[in-house]
């Protein structure tokens, strides 16, 4: 039988614990993450590892355990950043910066991948291959840090890597992911239409760019519906709307910004193409013109098979039955950890941290957001299974 690592993680729950809250107390925004790297360094280096710190000049981070053992790496990997929110969950460990906050989850990521070494550490004899923790800062801003991570050599002899998020909407205790396309690519676009502006009262004087904004919003509602096929799957979503000053004037601009979700590269390239052709051919046809801007986001997360199914063969083998062992629906998020999946196979799950009884049951990126810190070992216990497995 394996050691039962959950059990030992549970025994490093108040150390998860006290990690956990005093990152989440001490906020860092992307890129910014230099107080966060400085306690992980030091908390890795108690534990007798040698980080390699501020990786391609950023504040990443990564230490190698077992690097002796021959054989390919696996690779675990937690990110460090917070958000720009002031919160508002009135806890006595909340973020002592102002209008910054951990409201994804990830100083739970952080504090994971520590107990994670932790218990590598212990079993560090019994492991088949070299372990490479990432810590990496930089994911809620594009263009992310895990470019950064991999330019600074995070994959090198690399052969599989494992990623936890913590979910607010699996309830604690249960597990889920999906093998393939699991998490959207992310475009933005932005739209400039151009008209001539003048007094309201003589439209006929005017070019105006306010009905033109209208007409090209409502034509790429036809991308998803008309321009793709039944088993294509997008999202166009217009956020932005903005232009005019006065009930009396026609402007002679107006702005529209949004966002474009996709899991197949040939959808997402049609899809940006489409909002080109209708913004420009509607405005052209009604006098104005468009100036159209597609800004590529994180690329689409596609999740191996085997190294899935390896994800759910560690949760069993910490007692997780099958009905907590969730197969997920593609998500329309995006995650930077998409690009460490383009260069080498692996898992990114989800662990559920949702529980009403413990008023944490406030979404992502919600100023009220919080997790079960009961999802903290099982989460140290996951990527300790998986890398000892491998
Ligand atoms: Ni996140």
């Amino acid at each position: 039988m394996p050691p039962n690592l959950l059990n030992e993680a549970q025994e490093l729950g108040p150390a998860l614990q006290a990690w956990r809250r005093r990152l989440h107390a001490h906020p860092e925004l992307s890129g910014q993450e230099a107080e966060t790297a400085r306690f992980v360094a030091a908390e890795l280096k108690k534990l007798g590892l040698s980080p390699v710190e501020r990786l391609n000049g950023t504040h990443g981070l990564l230490a190698d355990i077992g690097a002796d053992r021959p054989g390919a790496v696996v690779a675990l990997r937690a990110d460090m950043d917070a958000l720009p929110i002031h919160e508002e969950t009135g806890l006595e460990y909340a973020s002592r910066s102002p209008g910054v906050m951990h409201a994804c989850g990830h100083d739970a990521h952080v504090a994971m991948l520590l107990g994670a070494a932790q218990l590598l550490k212990r079993h560090e004899r019994e492991l088949k291959r070299p372990v490479r923790l990432l810590f990496q800062p930089h994911e809620e801003k594009y263009p992310g840090g895990a470019p950064d991570m991999i330019a600074g050599g995070g994959l090198r002899n690399v052969e599989r890597i494992f990623g936890i998020h913590i979910c607010s909407t699996l309830p604690v205790g249960q597990l889920g992911a999906r093998a393939g396309a699991f998490m959207a690519a992310v475009n933005t676009f932005s739209i400039r239409v151009i008209g001539r502006g003048g007094h309201a009262a003589m439209p006929d004087e005017c070019i105006d760019p306010v009905v033109a904004a209208a007409h090209i919003i409502a034509a790429l509602q036809t991308i998803v519906s008309r321009s793709l096929a039944l088993t294509d799957a997008a999202v166009v979503s217009v956020t932005q709307l903005a232009g005019g000053s006065a009930d009396n004037v026609i402007p002679n601009e107006v702005t529209l910004g949004g966002t474009i979700r996709t899991f197949d590269p040939r959808v997402r390239e049609l899809t940006g193409r489409r909002v080109q052709e209708i913004a420009q051919g509607v405005a052209h046809s009604l006098g104005a013109s468009a100036e159209v801007k597609i800004h590529p986001g994180y690329p689409v997360l596609v999740n191996d098979a085997e190294m899935t199914r390896r994800a759910f063969d560690a949760a069993r083998a910490l007692g997780f039955g099958d009905e907590r062992l969730i197969e997920m629906r593609p998500i329309g998020g995006g995650e930077d950890f998409a690009y460490y999946l383009e260069k080498t196979p692996g898992a990114f799950v989800f662990l559920g941290a949702k529980n009403d009884a413990k008023q944490c049951r406030y979404p992502h990126h919600h100023p009220r957001f919080d997790i079960d810190e009961d999802a903290l070992a099982m989460g140290a216990a996951l990527h300790a299974r998986f890398a000892l497995d491998a």
